[in-house]
């Protein structure tokens, strides 16, 4: 049975999008099935994974509103090595109507239930908010993966998330763990980068994952050409990263 992973942090561009398609692709890479749900109306992840929203029949607006079956939203792009629940604007919606229907909190899990057999691993890319889908999202999960890019700002609006985490742990989904904090964007010759990194080992100690995410362009082009950085240049330092990371993640999560 697939467990749920929710990748988020709601500040926005902290590399949240490129760590759900690169951790997908690099764990599929690793004969893993996998499960990629795109929970961000921005539809970022599914156009890195080579979905045109235009076309996009089923969404994760329909699974998440009970109007359809998540197997029937799930595709598997065309030259891609794991599955995509592709999400377009459609999805901004169901953050008001969400708010009429009972469970409101419970939907997504409710509606993943039945595909989880078919998964080894389940990743979802979220919106930078604490919003209803975030919240979906963290009661569905067993683990959260938190990209965090180390800048001035990069701690503050995390004691917020981990606030709601540990709520809804309490409250509803006592299984709920921080897998990790995933350094991104990473420039070692920055000086403010390495202290707010040593600051995050001091606070959060082995949540913090080993490997880094460098600042890297191939992880900036490869969504661009709808593809993971693995299939765009393998031997790129990105690539390479992301692979190391997927590594460290199943060790962790056995
Ligand atoms: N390691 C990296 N090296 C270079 N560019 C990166 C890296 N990681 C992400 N980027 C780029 O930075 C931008 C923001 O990344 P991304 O979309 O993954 O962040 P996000 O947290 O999902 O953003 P949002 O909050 O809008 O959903 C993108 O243009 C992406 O291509
Ligand atoms: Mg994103």
């Amino acid at each position: 049975m697939g467990n749920i992973f929710a990748v988020t942090n709601q500040k926005g561009g902290v590399g949240k999008t490129t760590t759900t398609v690169n951790l997908a692709a690099s764990l599929a890479e690793s004969g893993k099935k996998v499960l990629l749900i795109d929970l961000d109306p921005q539809g970022n992840a599914s156009t890195g994974c080579g979905v045109d929203k235009a076309t996009i029949d089923i969404s994760t607006y329909d699974v998440i509103m009970a109007k359809a079956k998540a197997a029937d939203a799930i595709v598997r792009p065309e030259g891609a090595t794991f599955d995509v629940m592709p999400t377009n604007s459609d999805l901004t919606a169901a953050e008001v109507e969400l708010l009429d229907v009972n469970l409101r909190e419970h939907r997504l899990r409710l509606a993943v239930e039945s595909s989880r057999d078919k998964y080894d691993y389940i990743l979802i890319d979220c919106p930078p908010s604490l919003s209803m889908l975030t919240i979906n999202a963290l009661v569905a999960a067993k683990g959260v993966v938190i990209p965090i890019q180390c800048e001035y700002y990069a701690l503050e609006g995390l004691s917020s998330l981990l606030k709601t985490i540990e709520r809804i742990k309490q409250r509803t989904n006592p299984a709920l763990e921080v897998t990790g904090l995933v350094r991104t964007m990473f420039d070692a010759r920055n000086n403010l980068a390495n202290q707010v990194s040593r600051q995050l080992i001091t606070h959060f100690e082995k949540k913090v994952f080993h490997s880094i995410i460098p600042r890297n362009v191939r992880l900036a082009e490869a969504p661009s050409h709808g593809i993971p950085v693995i299939s765009y240049d393998r031997s790129s330092r990105g690539s390479i990263a992301y692979m190391a990371l997927a590594s460290e993640f199943m060790r962790r999560e056995k």
